[in-house]
């Protein structure tokens, strides 16, 4: 056999590897990857344990150059923020929010599909909130510039921005958010970019346990639970995303969707509010819920994207129910069963 052909072969060998390895890799699903413990394995190896598991996508609270010097060629989605203490800074000054793209990004484009990169973590409302607009501008200048139009600039927000989420249909930014939230929701409009949102029904259940059933937190409910309208809710979760989308309606934007970027349900901290059964029984029925596609009342079909927080138990977080939201412990072994998931 000719040289060329025996390459051929190993090519095409090759090939049907790496479309075996692609198709068993990734789930469309991310992972928070926190990183407040000063126990955690090494960023390789966390890589690792991502493609293990195949999680598809990571969420970074910041930079930081060992995890993303170990991402490079892992064909991880990778949605990075600008951590909340940088924000006064970067709106600042185009320059700086320059320096910060080019140290933090530009050196790892070839080998990292960054899809976001996100300014500030539930700042709004608050001290920062001011300088979110500004720094979300700045950097989509700069992508712009660079014909990066993969790459997305959004913010990352908590249920509290809402004054108002129960019924959903009533949803509304509360008044100290209100202004900030119709500029933030004109310019991601204006880009066709999704919000970040971080939604716990773990926390809403356990501040009312009383008029809130379990089975409406861990989407295990047989069937509605909340009638709104002409809609009806058979799970918190959907409650509280279609709230934001009645509160962004209510601003006059209704075009521009979510991406649950943070869900979850600690293992423990919290009596029996929080076993790692629960904790294991949410997890799995809201990938589910995302990997379905099936959206939410108010936009029935439209895919959200979703990440559960969080990769670790960490243990430089407050103690109690803080440090037991990871998925797995710190020295890698799963605190509950999650990954295959089973349909
Ligand atoms: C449901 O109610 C909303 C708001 O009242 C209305 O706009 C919509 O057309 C209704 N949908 C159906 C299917 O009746
Ligand atoms: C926790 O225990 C209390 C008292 O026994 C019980 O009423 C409640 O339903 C339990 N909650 C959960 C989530 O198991």
């Amino acid at each position: 056999m000719a040289l060329a052909e025996i390459a051929l072969i190993l090519c095409g060998l090759a090939a049907i590897n790496n479309q075996i390895a692609v198709a068993r890799a990734s789930i469309d699903i991310g992972v928070n990857y926190g990183r407040q413990g000063n126990d955690l394995p090494s960023p390789d190896n966390v890589i690792q344990m991502y493609k293990k598991y195949g999680i598809g996508k990571m969420r970074l609270f910041k930079p930081e150059p060992s995890v993303l010097q170990a991402l490079r060629g892992s064909q991880i989605d990778l949605v990075l923020g600008i951590a909340n203490e940088d924000l006064p800074n970067l709106a600042a000054s185009l320059d700086a929010t320059h320096s910060w793209f080019a140290t933090n990004v530009e050196p790892y484009l070839n080998d990292i599909q960054f899809t976001f990169i996100v300014a500030g973590n539930e700042v709004v409302p608050g001290n920062l909130a001011q300088f979110v607009l500004p720094v979300m501008q700045n950097m989509q200048n700069i992508l712009t510039g660079k014909g990066l139009a993969a790459v997305k600039v959004s913010t990352s927000v908590a249920v509290s921005t809402l004054g108002q989420s129960y019924p959903p249909s009533q949803g509304a930014f509360s008044e100290d958010s209100k202004e900030t939230m119709q500029g933030i929701l004109k310019f991601l409009a204006a880009q066709g970019t999704p919000l970040l949102i971080n939604a716990y029904p773990y926390l809403a259940y356990t501040s009312d346990p009383q008029d809130i059933s379990l089975d409406y937190a861990l989407f295990t409910a047989n069937g509605p639970i909340v009638h709104d309208g002409n809609l009806s809710y058979s799970n918190l979760f959907d409650a509280m995303v279609d709230g934001f989308f009645s509160a962004m309606e209510q601003l006059g934007i209704s075009n521009v969707g979510v991406v649950v970027s943070e869900s979850g349900w600690p293992s423990a901290g919290n009596g029996n509010f929080t076993t790692p059964e629960l904790a294991a029984t949410y997890n799995r029925n809201f990938m589910k819920h995302i990997l379905s596609g099936d959206g939410t009342p108010k936009r029935p079909g439209s895919y959200i994207e979703g990440f559960v927080f969080a990769m670790f138990n960490e243990n430089q977080k407050p103690a109690g129910v803080e440090q037991n939201w990871g998925l797995f412990y710190p020295d890698m072994q799963p605190v509950y069963q999650v990954f295959p998931l089973q349909g």
